[in-house]
């Protein structure tokens, strides 16, 4: 078995990098465009940004394969195959930048015969380092991480984002499953605005269980392995494994707690990364 070691360290030098220089681009006017729909917000910014992980890598690694945010949005097909793959999510949580509401995140994950290998994720604003390697742990900060134990939904923390669709009947949906989520009775339901740190919040134990959908594999790949490394699960909005293209997830700190918020999902069909 491969050690990519080296890899991990690679990418929290190029997180660290990228994460300074949206540090700097957030204190300056931004050129903001949208993308898929008018609330799916991109900048000038996330491309440079894009740009700097992905030159860094390749000149690393020149053999490697990349799927980065921008480059997908722009076309490039986002295809996951058995060579080892970066997956990139420039600036997670564009919308918080575009307002500089702080909760912006870096996010790498690395995947080798589409198995998740590793995730480095840091949180922009606060310095916050999120580091995993598939079988070594999962820290922050240097200190190891664990995922909340609670088994009892009523005691839980849920946390959610809310896509970029808008249209009516989704926010039925949308607004239906965060219904079932308040009433089941839960502690409550919050929305960060930034899946990738949301995701870090279940790695940490800070809450019980995320799920969304209409989020992308750039936005899971690095959060997948912190979150298992630290404990949790990563599952299908179904109950089955992780589909990392499926543009829907679960995650939880214990097989109960995911297992019941799945039950109560209605799905929102936002198609695949794969397919277009
Ligand atoms: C988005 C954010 C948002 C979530 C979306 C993501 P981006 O990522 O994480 O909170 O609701 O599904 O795609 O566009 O800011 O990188």
């Amino acid at each position: 078995m491969e050690d990519w070691s080296h890899c991990l360290d690679v990418a929290v030098q190029i997180a660290l990098r990228a994460g300074q220089a949206v540090q700097s681009a957030v204190k300056q006017e931004k050129q903001v465009s949208s993308k898929s729909t008018p609330t799916d917000l991109v900048t000038e910014a996330d491309h440079q940004v894009e740009e700097l992980i992905i030159s860094t890598l390749r000149e690393k690694y020149p053999s490697h394969r990349f799927i980065g945010e921008e480059s997908s949005a722009a076309g490039v097909k986002c295809e996951l195959r058995d060579d080892p793959t970066w997956i990139i999510d420039p600036i997670d949580g564009t919308c918080n930048f575009v307002h500089s509401f702080p909760m912006v995140a870096v996010s790498i994950g690395f995947a080798v015969k589409k198995e998740l290998e590793l995730g480095v994720i840091y949180h922009c604003f606060d310095g916050t380092l999120y580091t995993a390697r598939k079988g070594h742990g999962a820290f922050c900060n240097g200190v190891r991480l664990q995922v909340s134990k609670e088994k009892d939904v009523s005691k839980a923390l849920i946390l959610t984002e809310i896509g970029a669709k808008r249209d009516p009947a989704t926010l039925d949906i949308f607004l239906g499953n965060m219904k079932k989520m308040l009433s089941a009775p839960t502690h409550g339901v919050r929305i960060i605005g930034s899946s990738t740190l949301a995701l870090c919040h279940i790695a940490s134990g800070a809450a019980e269980a995320y799920y969304q959908y209409g989020l992308h594999c750039w936005d899971i790949a690095a959060a997948a392995v912190i979150i298992r490394e630290a404990g949790g699960y990563v599952i299908d909005t179904t109950g089955g494994p992780l589909d990392l293209m499926s543009r829907r997830v679960v995650a939880a700190g214990t097989r109960q707690i995911a297992d019941y918020v799945v039950k109560q999902l209605q799905p929102i069909n936002y198609g695949r990364d794969d397919l277009t």
